[in-house]
């Protein structure tokens, strides 16, 4: 027999989060991961060379306004007061972004005040309305102007998507926001920082529990393992955070994501780029940033001053065996999705989540918000009839 009361498949932060609740009412949770480390994509590792944390599915900065969220956080880990800023290199000139008042007065040689500059990107954005917009490029320019869309926005969507903004749908973007001030925080989250010992200690330490024991290398749908979807729907109740057309065998068609590729060196010299993230705005560079990841942590007085390490990031529609980051979230995507979320009413003991399981883009802190309020609404009830309840 299983000697749980609650299968969680899938340790990224809504599993873990679920199983952490779990637990600490008194649960014996099991959570498998297909990956051979915990954490899903927030997964961090030191790099035994240089000992500098690398985040292996692309940065992650965390960031919230959500009060509980940021209390509930605060038990695994404490944060430093890292905020973060991006710039972009634009013809071999780099810029402050989000686009704001800096960006602005240095892309156009000007003195602008904040008045000046909004008078003059109305003006530039008047040649279409939002309303009127057929495609991202229409849509975009119709936000702030052909010369600024130009410059920062049309050739990266084109890498991020492979795809032309002109056929690109207007709905990908809903606002390009710009700021008429100098500040150039990229987040306005009341709360921001990054774990001090890194990501996985953090996440270790959501683990770590005594009722919580964690399966790695194991795949919900290896009828070989002991805990897979034949053996335990129906019996257990699952909260399942793996993808939502995988669970039901692709009977709507796979659902279409984005991914991403990662090149990673160590370069000899003691700081690249000088800034973690430096976005790559033209077209003739294949890559849409370059990463270094140092800079996220420059109170640590043990990284080498002689090594630095980088990472290049390229964006691409994803095949069958590719790492699905961001929803492509098509109007057929749509429909499948609505039938995925008709085909869930059979499966009453299965609880969907995270960003795979919904289908959704989610920040880290909207991930584990939704975890405590499903824990509270939805799993709670499921358990509340379970041996050590
Ligand atoms: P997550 O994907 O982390 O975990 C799902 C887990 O399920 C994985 O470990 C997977 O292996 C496992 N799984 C899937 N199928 C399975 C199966 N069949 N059997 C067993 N296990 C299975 N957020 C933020 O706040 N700030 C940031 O800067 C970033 N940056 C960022 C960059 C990139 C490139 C991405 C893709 C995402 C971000 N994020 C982010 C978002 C962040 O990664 C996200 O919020 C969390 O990963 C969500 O956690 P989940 O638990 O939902 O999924």
């Amino acid at each position: 027999s299983l000697d749980f009361d609650l299968v969680v498949v899938g340790s990224g932060f809504f599993g873990l989060t679920i199983a952490e609740r779990a637990a600490s009412d008194g649960h014996r949770v099991i959570v498998i991961d297909r990956r051979d480390h915990i954490g899903g994509n927030a997964y961090s590792h030191r790099d035994p060379d240089t000992g500098i944390e690398v985040h292996n599915y692309g940065a992650h900065l965390f960031h919230t306004s959500n009060r509980t969220v940021w209390e509930y956080v605060n038990r695994f880990t404490s944060f430093t007061s890292y905020q973060h800023r991006v710039h972009t290199n634009h013809h071999g000139v780099v810029y402050p972004l989000p686009i704001n008042l800096g960006t602005i007065n240095q892309f156009f040689a000007s003195a602008h005040s904040p008045e000046e500059a909004r008078r003059l990107i109305a003006e530039q954005a008047s040649e279409f309305t939002i309303a009127d917009a057929r495609n991202l490029e229409e849509k975009a320019i119709a936000l702030i102007g052909r010369p600024l869309y130009e410059a920062f926005i049309r050739d990266y969507t084109a890498k991020q998507w492979q795809t032309d903004p002109t056929e690109l749908p207007a709905e990908v973007i809903s606002r390009l926001p710009v700021r008429y001030t100098y500040d150039s925080r990229y987040f306005n989250d009341a709360f921001e920082g990054l774990p001090v010992d890194g990501y996985t200690a953090w996440i270790e330490r959501m683990a770590d529990h005594p009722l919580i024991e964690v399966r790695l290398g194991t795949d919900f749908f290896d009828e070989s393992q002991p805990i897979n979807k034949a053996a335990v729907v129906g019996t257990l109740p699952v909260v399942y955070t793996g993808p939502v057309d995988r669970y039901f065998d692709y009977a709507a068609g796979p659902l279409g994501w984005r991914t991403l590729d990662f090149t990673s060196e160590v370069v000899p010299v003691p700081d690249f780029q000088g800034t973690p993230v430096m976005n790559y705005a033209d077209a003739d560079v294949p890559y849409t940033r370059i990463h270094e990841f140092r800079h996220f942590h420059p109170e640590r007085e043990e990284y080498p001053k002689d090594r630095t390490i980088i990472m290049r990031e390229y964006s691409r529609f994803a095949e069958a065996d590719d790492e699905p980051y961001y929803p492509v979230n098509t109007p057929d995507d749509r429909s499948k999705l609505l039938q995925y979320r008709e085909m869930q009413a059979s499966q009453p003991d299965v609880l969907f989540g995270g960003r795979l399981g919904t289908y959704q883009y989610l920040d880290m802190h909207m991930a584990i918000g939704s975890a405590l309020t499903q824990y509270a609404n939805k799993v709670a009830p499921m358990l509340s009839g379970s041996p050590s309840a």
